[in-house]
């Protein structure tokens, strides 16, 4: 594909026109950096994470279990884990506009002003449980999906009877007060995140570290992502965080240039025994063919949902000059698509309308489907080429007469009639 100029100007746009996302709170004005994901958006996003579990579930070369956390848990947890203490980025204030920014993130034109010396601001959202305020009544929303993992280990291992290795996987909100959040959904205060634990032996976790780094760059190129778009980055010793020994970031390359899109971590034993010394629980793994103890190495891939949305709409977003006009489009991939068989009666007549029902109505029991009456036909097909409809079914006036439809593929435009008791069979081989 060839670079698409203004392209982060032009997603922006087209998200919020045909409802994939919207600014949160827009008749109000809007919350800066706070969004709403509409009907497509919605489908999008469900699609992504569907493909997500599909791919960890479904496959013999892993144990994963998957779990649902709540989003408010014990203080003690953010203790334990560290988010109280070290979950902080330093922060410096622009003194004649009390404008704020992560000391990282100063503007070029304002580093040579008057700044504050920085100092560490918690990223954690907090807020207070039960109707008295105290010092006990303290709670955080949660920064990670991973800690629910953490703390759950001896509850999933136990009744679920797992054998190392074995992961748990968590998907689900997470919330960061970012100082400078921006760059539309690329980074915001509330976000989703899907994150896998994996538990292994010491002696296997460079081996899953590989199998997980690949295995999770596989996926992004299976979802539709280019492999040109793509790469991997390891982290260099002072970027490690502070429970890392090895970390991996697939770095994806955004209208801006190159950034994360998944971090891949050994995070030792660091998690499970925090949360055993702060909690008293044995979190240990029992080895009962050797009678050992053992505390699990866990592997973390942490990958961002609703950043994965972006990355996908930046990388499947076309444009293509015909007959001197701009057709633009998503090549979403038939699995992902939020609408994958748009069904468009020639005209509004009864007839074409009763048929487009009956081919809806078979479709959509297996397919995503959408039936368009409005507007030219022309016009159709490139509302549907811009929401990103791999196909779209054509009824006319000879289908009447021939019981055959026209089906127009997005990406070649070809057109090839077929009949309509053969419809489903022809997508179900997709
Ligand atoms: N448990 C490890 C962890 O949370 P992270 O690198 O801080 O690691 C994992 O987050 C992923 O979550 C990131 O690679 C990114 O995709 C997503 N993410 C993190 N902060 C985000 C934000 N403010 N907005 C959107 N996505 C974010």
């Amino acid at each position: 594909m060839e670079k698409i100029d203004n392209l982060f100007d032009k997603i922006v746009k087209i998200a919020n026109s045909r409802g994939f996302v919207f600014n949160a709170s827009s008749i109000y004005g809007g919350l800066r950096s706070s969004y709403d994901y509409g009907p497509l958006g919605a489908l999008l996003k469900n699609n992504i994470s569907g493909s997500w579990w599909k791919d960890i579930n479904q496959d013999s070369k892993v144990s994963i279990f998957p779990i649902d956390t709540a989003i408010i848990q014990s203080s003690e947890v953010w203790k334990a884990s560290g988010h109280l203490a070290e979950f902080t980025d330093p922060m410096v204030d622009h003194k004649p506009t009390g404008e704020r920014f992560r000391a990282d993130q100063v503007p070029e034109n304002l580093k040579k002003e008057d700044l504050t010396e920085p100092r560490q601001f918690n990223l954690m959202f907090e807020t207070n449980i039960g109707p008295v305020q105290n010092e006990n009544s303290a709670v955080y929303l949660r920064p990670e999906t991973a800690q629910g993992i953490f703390v759950n280990f001896e509850n999933v291992q136990r009744t679920m009877r797992a054998k190392l290795p074995f992961g748990i996987a968590n998907i689900g909100k997470s919330f960061r007060n970012e100082i400078t959040p921006g760059q539309f959904i690329f980074r915001t205060r509330e976000f989703e995140q899907m994150e896998i634990e994996y538990f292994c032996r010491k002696e296997n976790e460079n081996e899953w570290f590989d199998f997980w780094v690949n295995k999770r760059l596989e996926w992004y190129k299976g979802i539709g992502i280019p492999e040109e778009k793509l790469r991997l980055r390891e982290h260099e010793e002072n970027e490690l965080a502070h429970y890392a020994s090895k970390t991996v970031d697939i770095e994806f390359d955004y209208p801006w240039g190159w950034g994360e899109l998944e971090g891949i971590a050994n995070r030792g034993s660091f998690d499970l025994s925090s949360h055993e010394s702060s909690s008293g629980k044995d979190l240990s793994y029992f080895d009962s063919e050797t009678n050992e103890k053992i505390a699990p190495v866990v592997i973390e891939p942490a990958g961002g949902l609703t950043r994965t949305l972006f990355a996908l709409l930046c990388s499947t977003y076309d444009e293509e000059v015909i007959n001197d006009t701009t057709r633009t489009l998503f090549r979403f991939n038939f699995e992902i698509a939020p609408v994958q068989i748009g069904i468009l009666p020639l005209s509004k007549k009864e007839e074409l309308i009763k048929v487009s029902n009956e081919i809806q109505q078979t479709l959509q029991k297996f397919f995503r489907t959408e039936v368009d009456v409005t507007q030219s036909i022309g016009k159709r097909y490139r509302r549907q080429d811009e929401i990103g409809t791999p196909y779209c079914v054509t009824i006319d006036f000879d289908s009447l007469e021939d019981l055959s439809v026209t089906i127009r593929n997005r990406d070649s435009m070809e057109q090839e009639r077929i009949k309509i008791e053969d419809l489903l069979d022809y997508f179900l081989k997709i």
